[in-house]
């Protein structure tokens, strides 16, 4: 398993993770381009790579010292192996090393699983945010202090 910085030849790889896993906001093939390439402000994107496949990607945005995890996902037949958990690691030590003090993010409530996952991280809820997204849902923010600054 390789940690890397995504290029642009991953797209379609990332594209097609986000649709199955983000299926009512997936982010688009041309807005992960742009990521990829720089041109939108402090974000970056990071790949998971298996015996030459994506497998996970963790999209990140650090602006001023305000660090956020955008979305992280990996394909369904590679859950429950770690891969998330490498995809954050490396996100944190992102992080840390542009000096933000704590990773920000915002799941929703009725995801069980991401938020599992993020309690596992040792992620904290710290504020809700009632019908952020399109269909109503609430958005849970939760913060994980890095530590090294
Ligand atoms: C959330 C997600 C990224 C986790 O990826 P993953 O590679 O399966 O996670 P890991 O294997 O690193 O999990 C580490 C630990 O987190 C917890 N965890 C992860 N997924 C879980 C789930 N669905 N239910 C309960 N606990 C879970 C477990 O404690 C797990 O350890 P274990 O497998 O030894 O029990 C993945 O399920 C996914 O892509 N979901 C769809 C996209 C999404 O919702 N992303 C988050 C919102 S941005």
């Amino acid at each position: 398993m390789t940690i890397r910085p995504a290029t642009a030849a991953d797209v379609p790889a990332i594209a097609a993770l986000e649709a199955t896993a983000f299926p009512e906001d997936a982010w688009p093939a041309g807005y992960l381009a742009d990521a990829i390439a720089g041109a939108l402000l402090g974000t970056g994107v990071l790949v998971a790579e298996l015996d030459g496949d994506v497998v996970g990607h963790a999209i990140t945005s650090v602006v001023f010292e305000i660090a956020e995890l955008q979305r992280i996902a990996v394909a369904v037949e590679h859950r429950r192996r770690g891969v998330a958990g490498l995809l954050l690691a490396a996100v944190r030590d992102l992080a840390a090393a542009q000096g933000a003090p704590a990773l920000l993010l915002e799941v929703r409530e009725t995801n069980a699983g991401a938020l599992a996952f993020y309690e596992r991280a040792g992620f904290a809820e710290i504020d809700r945010r009632p019908r952020y997204y399109r269909n109503g849902d609430t958005a849970i923010v939760m913060s994980l202090a890095l530590q090294g600054r």
